[in-house]
């Protein structure tokens, strides 16, 4: 027998002691705190105010500083910088009664200064270590500018491209948003909060905000337990398991309630059912917006928030203004108030405001530490990981460095563009665009010709909905064809034609809903024309969501979809077309063919008439007018090299429910230059007690493979990866026969059988 390890049994022991100790030391502080404290000063605890800035609505809260001063006021967002926050933190420090230090937020979504790509891009890369060291720095670089705390990971669940929020999540997958949720929050948090260089993650949105019907933002979200369960929970629940101190409710409604109010999510299954210990704030003005939804009064959706979990109000103050009567009418109690401002002052006791209300404010570091050049480095390789080659007929790519290019386009040159959305404190001026980048990479090796092409779109009307942050389309002089024919001209004298084409940044993200997922009219005639000159065409798109490229795919040879790819973008695009970089990059998110097919996603249920390619379509599950399968599956992704995979080998056919199942394959690179591979494990349950999908995504590794290097890859399977919750949403196995496919993507697999006992 193993002999115990008694050194790390005594490591528990001392750990389990000195944490205990800490939380004993915190909970006597607060006590203490709290018994000083009045009713008011509790309430103040729970408003959450904004100056302004970036804000996503018309509410901006007024008489800041003199609401801090009252004590009405227990965070802030929307300022940055230690001079400005020092301030804001001195009046409550010095003003108040009680001196209680204020939280500082913003939107720190995919890098703070230092942009990295939008989140669809960083889930992109599959490469969990580089998506957490993201998080790292954009936690560095918060830190720098004196916040401690970020609205940041969004890790909603999204299978409908039309919703222009699916940029800022990780795509359709329960199972890799689970994983990047966990890294996210370990990123910023690290193992102590107190650190100066580590900020409180809020997990958003809570829950199901992915889910709006037919894609539009806001809108209702209605869906089964079962589904919620097994498909749009798990991420939260992930994030909640790594530690996140805070979680932000959604807008939508779930089982007719919305979020804000709605007691079984944020107490029965937060709480009680996953034993979250950090504290919840209301999405910005979701707390008001209840009246919208009918559920009563400013007054009654203050009561129904507090009662339901709610502890922190972002901006409708419904809370500060009516909480006290509501506790003297007995509607509240006073115990609901009281564990509300405790969570609050935990967070802050956490974050070690407490010792020093200031431990975030150092001039200094913000010289060293903002957009230093390892973080510009760092930002570059992470772009590069982030593109998915979606097409390279005739190795078009990797281009040469020598001869002729047209570089066309409206986003070929659009500092504007490169950073996304969500990049609230990024700097465009400071972003590397396209034509910088292939000018950095490629040097006077190559001619470079330029033209503008086309705009990002002609329609007047949608162009002001797009630029109310900027002018991000920007609507040249020149006529239609002008701009045409000066781009055929451009592409007829050059070797090969680079095409960036796509969206501008805010054609995605937050209240970007769009029906047409297309290339608008002016970049698809610009794109025809391109075609029509007979020249090799490489597209290099910018989106923030998949977009359907039917036609492209037709008429294309070479397509990297780059997303927005952030502060370093441009270098990281021309690192890719030479081939300093092979892309590796996989799709999150199943690229449809057409707006009809939506939504479109790899792990739905078999219908009891699945249409099989072959089969007579009528009276099946299918379309007259439309293939089922999507342009671009989850997972999909091309390399400038290939690589073959052997049949899976098992190393038993039969599971017991205490055992394991080792599922091998070898994969070998059978092009000719050096390439990464996501290899991708499935497994599909083929008899349950409620239909389970076709294929779950159940675990993946990166394997480097130098040409005509072969690598086994394993997957250990147990009953932990066979389990999901069955009707009675109990989370359970069930003995019977199993697939497990493995591949290159959703589908493009190998598959193999086995039996659960
Ligand atoms: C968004 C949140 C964001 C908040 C604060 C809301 O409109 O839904 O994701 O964190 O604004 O800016």
């Amino acid at each position: 027998m193993k002999k115990p390890n008694i050194t790390l049994f005594v490591f528990f022991i001392i750990c389990s002691f000195t944490a205990n100790a800490q939380s004993n030391k915190m909970n006597d502080f607060i006590s203490n705190l709290m018994k000083k404290m009045t009713l008011e000063e509790k309430i103040g605890q729970l408003n959450l105010v904004t100056p302004g800035g970036a804000v996503t609505g018309s509410v901006v809260s007024k008489d800041v500083d003199d609401k801090i001063r009252k004590g009405q006021v227990g965070g802030l967002f929307g300022i940055t910088g230690p001079d400005k926050i020092r301030k804001a933190q001195e009046i409550a420090v010095k003003n108040t009664r009680l001196h209680i230090p204020l939280l500082f937020g913003l939107d720190v979504i995919h890098g703070h200064r230092t942009i990295f790509p939008i989140p669809l891009g960083l889930s992109a890369s599959w490469d969990t270590a580089m998506i957490r060291h993201s998080a790292r720095i954009a936690a560095n670089e918060a830190t720098a500018d004196a916040l401690n705390w970020v609205y940041s990971p969004m890790v909603d669940i999204a299978r409908d491209p039309r919703w222009g929020r699916i940029a800022e999540g990780s795509g359709e997958d329960p199972f890799l948003g689970s994983q990047i949720a966990k890294v996210m929050v370990e990123g910023y948090q690290g193992n102590d909060l107190s650190k100066d260089t580590t900020v409180m993650a809020c997990v958003k949105h809570f829950a199901l905000y992915g889910a709006a019907e037919a894609g539009r933002d806001y809108n209702t979200v209605d869906m089964s337990k079962v589904r919620m369960y097994n498909e749009y929970l798990p991420p939260y629940k992930a994030a909640v398991d790594a530690g996140a101190g805070s979680i932000m409710t959604s807008f939508n409604t779930i089982d007719g309630i919305p979020a804000t109010a709605n007691k079984w999510l944020l107490t029965d299954l937060l709480r009680k059912q996953w034993g979250f210990k950090g504290f919840v704030v209301t999405d910005y003005t979701a707390l008001s917006e209840m009246i919208n939804h009918g559920m009563g009064d400013d007054k009654k959706v203050a009561e129904l928030a507090l009662n339901a979990g709610v502890d922190m109000d972002m901006v409708s103050e419904e809370i500060l203004k009516y909480a006290s009567q509501l506790v003297k009418e007995g509607k509240v109690s006073v115990k609901t108030i009281d564990d509300a401002c405790r969570r609050v002052l935990e967070a802050k006791y956490k974050l070690g405001l407490f010792d020093d209300p200031y431990r975030y404010c150092n001039d200094e570091k913000a010289k060293t530490e903002l957009m230093s050049d390892a973080n510009l480095q760092a930002a570059r390789e992470i772009a590069a990981r982030s593109f998915v080659l979606l097409k390279n007929d005739h190795n078009v790519l990797p281009l040469k460095k020598s001869g002729t290019i047209a570089l066309i386009g409206p986003l070929a040159d659009s500092k504007r563009n490169m950073l996304g959305t969500w990049s609230v404190s990024g700097d465009p001026e400071k972003s590397v665009t396209i034509m910088q980048g292939i000018k950095n990479v490629a040097g006077n090796d190559v001619n470079i010709l330029y033209a503008k092409g086309a705009n990002i779109s002609d329609d007047t009307e949608f162009i002001k909905r797009v630029n109310v942050f900027g002018e991000e389309i920007t609507v040249d002089k020149r006529s239609p064809q002008e701009m045409i024919s000066e781009a055929v001209e451009t592409a007829n004298k050059a070797d090969v034609v680079i095409a960036v084409l796509g969206e501008a940044a805010d054609m995605t993200g937050e209240s970007s809903s769009m029906t047409h997922i297309g290339l608008q009219q002016s970049q698809e005639d610009l794109l025809k024309a391109l075609v029509k000159t007979g020249k090799r065409i490489v597209v290099v798109l910018m989106n923030g969501r998949p977009m359907t490229l039917t036609w492209e795919d037709e008429h294309v040879p070479a397509i990297l979809d780059t997303w927005f790819g952030g502060t370093e973008a441009g270098n990281a695009v021309a690192d890719v077309l030479f081939g300093s970089y092979n892309p590796s990059g996989k799709l999150t998110v199943s690229f449809p063919r057409n707006v009809g097919q939506i939504p479109i996603y790899y792990n739905h249920f078999n219908t009891g008439r699945p249409f099989h390619p072959g089969d007579s379509p009528k009276f099946k599950s299918d379309y007259l007018d439309a293939e089922n399968t999507p342009l671009y599956p989850f997972g999909y992704g091309l390399s400038y090299t290939t690589f073959s995979y052997s049949d899976i080998s098992l190393n038993t056919k039969i599971l017991k429910p205490t055992g394991k199942i080792t599922a091998t394959v070898t994969v070998t690179n059978t092009g000719s230059v050096a390439g990464k591979e996501t290899v991708q494990l499935y497994i599909r349950d083929m008899v349950g007690s409620i239909v389970r999908p076709v294929k779950e995504l159940k675990g993946f590794q990166q394997i480097a493979l130098a040409p005509g290097e072969s690598k086994k890859v394993s997957f250990t399977i147990s009953v932990d990866d066979l389990k999901f919750f069955n009707n009675d949403l109990k989370y359970v196995y069930e003995p019977g026969n199993f697939k497990v496919f493995i591949g290159t993507n959703s589908r493009d697999v190998k598959e193999a059988d086995f039996k659960l006992e």
